[in-house]
């Protein structure tokens, strides 16, 4: 009896490590991601998972909509059909460490991918640094101020507050901000967070600045091109448009084209063509059991994370050319 129940043991080890040796040469990656509304989102699933193919793996894909109750449910699916690795851009980085939690009990390896996950046990992170995308936004704009006599006025409009990123973007800009508050260069008019991201909540934290403050200020740190196109939504309605220095972040196209028509004044680009296959070969090689070599950590609460990093690069009018579009993101033609 004995040894048939050994047997039997033997022949359920025998077959799991041939499951294991057979997923891991074609490894089968869970991708959840926040949502695809944004231009940039789609373009990160395409390539990643174009990349996957092309080095032997399956990716499974699930966008949430912005809800993390969905995130978590799309998380707990791709661990019960048995995904090698969990690739994850959460909406909310401090409720997604429940899922990272799961995957861990599953023995299944996650990485966050370019919003960071809190407070739990990530293998790692590869993103852009988001500290830097701020101080870039505002390092432009007081750039461009130069010096000019007056106080540069600025109204500040913030991501979503559940997004770590946004709130590392908010950093960047009080890293460079600082010193100009405290010696009077610098005057904040007005500063709220869009939620969820959405422009249409820029608009309406543009429309109120306009409200209380009329035409008083000279620039708004916008934190993305999405929430930028909310506030020069608000700002073409007050005729104020191509008048006031406007921020963004993303080179999405709507942005680009803006900034060649005089409407917003910068973009940061995040090349997430790089991003997705950086991550997307860290994904195989988490998966075939391998950790990809590292430089830098990032702490997210529980422990440093090692980190990949993509370069970043500010983008306005005069650099257009020889940056988003000698890349290939953009064509010349879609910005006419
Ligand atoms: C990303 C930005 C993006 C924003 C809204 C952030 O986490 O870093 O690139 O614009 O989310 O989706």
């Amino acid at each position: 009896m004995k040894s048939l129940a050994r047997l039997l043991l033997l022949t359920v080890s025998l077959a799991a490590a041939v499951a294991a040796f057979a997923s891991r040469a074609k490894p089968v990656i869970g991708l959840s991601l926040d949502k695809l509304k944004e231009e940039r989102w789609q373009r990160d699933r395409d390539l990643f998972v174009a990349e996957a193919a092309k080095l032997g793996a399956e990716v499974i894909v699930q966008s949430a909509n912005s809800d993390d109750t969905r995130q978590l449910r799309d998380i707990e699916s791709l661990i019960s059909r048995g995904v090698d690795v969990l690739v994850v851009a959460p909406h909310n980085g401090a409720a997604m460490s429940r899922a990272v939690k799961s995957a861990h009990e599953a023995g299944i390896p996650v990485m966050a991918y370019d919003r960071l996950i809190l407070n739990c046990d990530i293998a790692l992170y590869v993103t852009f640094d988001s500290v830097k995308v701020g101080e870039l936004q505002a390092a432009w704009v007081v750039g461009r101020w130069g010096k000019n006599e007056r106080p540069l006025r600025v109204v500040r409009i913030f991501g979503a507050p559940t997004d770590n990123n946004a709130k590392q973007f908010k950093q960047g800009q009080d890293n460079i901000l600082a010193p100009l508050l405290q010696s009077g260069r610098v005057q904040i008019v007005a500063e709220d967070w869009a939620l969820e991201w959405k422009p249409e909540n820029a608009k309406k934290i543009m429309n109120a600045a306009i409200a209380k403050h009329g035409h008083g200020f000279d620039a708004v740190l916008a934190a993305n091109d999405g929430t930028a196109g909310g506030a020069i939504q608000a700002l073409l309605e007050e005729g104020l448009a191509g008048k006031i220095l406007v921020t963004g972040q993303d080179a999405d196209l709507a942005g680009c084209q803006r900034i060649m028509r005089g409407t917003q004044s910068m973009t940061v680009y995040k090349p997430v063509s790089r991003l997705a296959l950086l991550a997307a070969r860290a994904a195989v090689e988490l998966a075939r059991g391998t950790t990809p070599a590292t430089t830098a950590t990032l702490d997210n609460g529980f422990k440093k994370v090692p980190c990949l990093y993509e370069e970043i690069v500010s983008v306005d009018k005069d650099n257009m050319l020889s940056t988003v579009v000698a890349s290939g993101f953009h064509s010349a033609d879609q910005l006419k």
